[in-house]
């Protein structure tokens, strides 16, 4: 469906950079990162200059990865939350500062994505674009009213009628992009504490509301973020990133 040399070459020419933001916070480290940073090593971005920002209240669990020429990780400080929600939530604000503070300096592309995934197939330079989402797996070929958006009218996440159910897992585009939606969520998430109510699916409810006004200019197929669970699927040809299984009972706090 696309010609990666393409994208590969027009990148390169471009100068195209890009940093890669991931939290692990608590037991999703030990957990999760070593496999997500390895299997990036192999899949993400290769040829193009990425770094890595890694986001922990356990800086020195952080495990030493061998990267390729071009590529680094930076390890930054951050507090836990204690209810997981807000680990999850407040992640927009961190990726706002951050890019506000340093990403914005070096990098033309931002990244976001959990830490509970692996990459098995090329992830490359076809995935970048002014701004990028995800179709969620499960919910890509399902009618709109079967969308887990949040239905709570008092939700600043509300919404009524929308089109695409997007995956919170992975957003990205143009730091002024990414820096504009991260903003926009974290406002609306902390107007929702105001009034005392919390959207369904937390960040990725702000983040749906969030794209149904300011459409992505790149649409990520969920090739890009497939969950294995949902079995044979002939519309996916190539698994390029795959869901880790899930241990809330173990690793939420
Ligand atoms: N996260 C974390 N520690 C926590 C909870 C969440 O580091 O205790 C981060 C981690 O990057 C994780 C993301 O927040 O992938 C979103 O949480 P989770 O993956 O549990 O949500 P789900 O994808 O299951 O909705
Ligand atoms: C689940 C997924 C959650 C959230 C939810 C939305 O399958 O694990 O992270 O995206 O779908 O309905
Ligand atoms: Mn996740």
């Amino acid at each position: 469906m696309f010609d990666p040399q393409f994208f590969d070459q027009k990148h390169i020419q471009e100068n195209s950079t890009v940093a890669l933001t991931v939290f692990a916070v608590g037991r999703y480290l030990d957990a999760y990162l070593t496999t997500f940073l390895t299997s990036a090593e192999q899949h993400f971005m290769l040829g193009l200059p990425v770094t890595y920002y890694v986001f922990t209240d356990l800086p020195d669990r952080v495990p030493n990865i061998s990267l390729a020429p071009q590529r680094h990780l930076k390890v930054v400080p951050v507090v836990k939350h204690s209810r997981w929600q807000d680990v999850s939530m407040m992640r927009m604000k961190t990726i706002s500062d951050t890019i506000e503070s340093e990403l914005r300096h070096h990098f033309r592309y931002v990244f976001c994505f959990d830490v509970d995934q692996e990459f098995k197939g090329r992830f490359g330079s076809e995935a970048l674009g002014d701004s990028v989402a995800l179709l969620h797996a499960h919910f890509y070929k399902s009618q709109e009213r079967k969308f887990t958006y949040d239905r709570n009218p008092k939700s600043k996440a509300f919404i009524a009628t929308g089109d695409f159910y997007y995956h919170a897992a992975i957003f990205g585009g143009t730091w002024a992009n990414v820096k504009h939606l991260a903003d926009a969520c974290y406002l609306n998430i902390m107007l929702d504490k105001q009034s005392n109510v919390e959207a369904l699916w937390h960040d990725e409810s702000h983040l749906n509301k969030y794209f149904l006004i300011h459409k992505p200019s790149r649409l990520l197929s969920p090739e890009y973020c497939w969950d294995l669970s949902i079995g044979h699927e002939p519309d996916i040809r190539i698994i390029r990133l795959k869901w880790a299984p899930k241990h809330y009972e173990k690793l939420r706090t």
